[in-house]
């Protein structure tokens, strides 16, 4: 990536200036995404859905959340089969956006299974305290029925370990990444850097750090990966996620048994550091249209990547965790009942014909190959006991 124009506001000026006139791109991401005044989550300013900047399952169709409830309940009740615990299940999602997925998991359990929830607490780990606003307004039905929600850090919950379940869903693109370039046969961190005339945003190279090189040099070795892949041009760029791993392990010291559920976009190791893929997969939206300057509008729009999935999977496994297996969005939900649910619809909604094909349409979006379909869903599970298996629907 050159030097582009950029949008540059007075606030990241400032920290920019003020951290010697360069950041690395991870910091970039971090202020434009995390910062709690300006960032577009920090300052709750995100809009998500499809009147908003970008969709997520969960904010595009509640029946995304009725079919992965499906999965959630067979879960549970195997969890408190199997393992037979006295105390309470935990329910905990990471990043829950505006509430969406948790607000249709109560109404799913509501309607369907009301006793289960008795054995459940719920809780949700979102760093940026003007999501949390978003979340609290959403789910302010529930919490008035007594519900208890609570809103922690892993750091919070201290010493207790959880048994239950783990969501994640888009949160790992929403990580702050490290850009790196390759520039005569030499790999660099990259930064970013404003033009004192122009005031505009570009990228800088920066050494690397020794956290990036052994990053980097760790899964190289083991997942058997060229980076940058051999014959790379001047310029091939890409991104890395730094902070999956320390993510993981946290997750992984804090549960004693149970099921992590991530869902992301994400792309194969041979596809993602290959000579096709000069650029990596960085990508910024608002209004729903792809912005195509990344440096354009900082903390008004989304700025997202995609995972690895061999890393992901690496560092998972290297932890403890078991892959109980990976399967693409549109055949997970098929698995949960898709099918049925468009048979459902269509009866629920047969006087109300353009509702019931607005719901029609967007249930199809989660599926659509091209779309969210292709997300994928990674079922990790780490049991005290090893032989302890657990059927996952979503995985056939
Ligand atoms: C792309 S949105 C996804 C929202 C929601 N999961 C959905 O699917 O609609 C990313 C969410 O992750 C949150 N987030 C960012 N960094 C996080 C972190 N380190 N831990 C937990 N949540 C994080 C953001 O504030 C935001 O709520």
């Amino acid at each position: 990536m050159k030097s582009l124009p950029a949008n540059n506001p007075e606030w990241l000026t400032k920290k920019i200036i003020k951290k010697g006139g360069t950041i690395s791109f991870y910091d970039y991401m971090n202020l434009v995404l995390n910062d709690p005044n300006n960032g577009y989550y920090g300052s709750g300013k995100s809009n998500l859905g499809s009147k908003g900047d970008f969709v997520t399952s969960p904010s595009m169709s509640d029946d995304f959340a009725f079919l992965l409830s499906k999965q959630i309940e067979e879960w549970l009740i195997q969890i408190k089969r199997k393992l037979i615990f006295d105390e309470k299940i935990s329910l905990l999602e990471f990043g829950a956006g505006d509430g969406s997925l948790m607000s249709g998991i109560f109404h799913y359990f509501l309607v369907n299974n009301k006793n289960i929830l008795k054995n459940v607490c719920f809780i949700i780990i979102e760093p940026n305290s003007g999501m949390i606003k978003k979340q609290q307004k959403k789910l302010e039905k529930y919490l008035n029925l007594g519900f208890d929600i609570l809103w922690e850090s892993l750091d919070d919950l201290g010493d207790k370990t959880l048994n239950g379940i783990i969501l994640a869903n888009e949160v790992l693109d929403a990580f702050p990444v490290e850009r790196i370039i390759n520039l005569k046969d030499k790999i660099y961190r990259q930064g970013v850097s404003i033009d004192k005339e122009s005031g505009r945003l570009f990228f800088e190279e920066m050494p690397m750090t020794k956290k990036l090189e052994n990053s980097i040099a760790f899964a190289q070795e083991k997942l058997d990966i060229n980076i940058p892949p051999k014959d790379a041009p001047e310029g091939w760029s890409t991104e890395w996620h730094i902070d999956n791993k320390s993510w993981l392990k946290a997750i992984y010291k804090k549960i004693n048994n149970g099921i992590l559920l991530v869902i992301d976009y994400a792309k194969e190791a041979k596809k993602y550091y290959s000579l096709s893929n000069s650029n990596g997969t960085l990508i910024s939206y608002k209004n729903n249209k792809i912005v195509k300057n990344v440096f354009d509008s900082p903390g008004n729009c989304d700025l997202t990547s995609h995972v690895c999935i061999e890393t992901l999977i690496y560092d998972s496994e290297i932890l403890g965790f078991e892959t109980v297996g990976i399967v693409k969005q549109g055949e997970a939900l098929l698995s949960l009942g898709l099918a049925e649910r468009l048979f459902e619809i269509q009866n629920e909604l047969k006087n109300d014909i353009s509702k019931a094909l607005s719901r029609r349409e967007s249930l199809l979006r989660l599926v659509d190959p091209i779309c969210l379909g292709d997300f994928k869903w990674f079922v990790f599970s780490k049991f005290k006991n090893k032989k302890t298996k657990i059927n996952s629907s979503c995985i056939r």
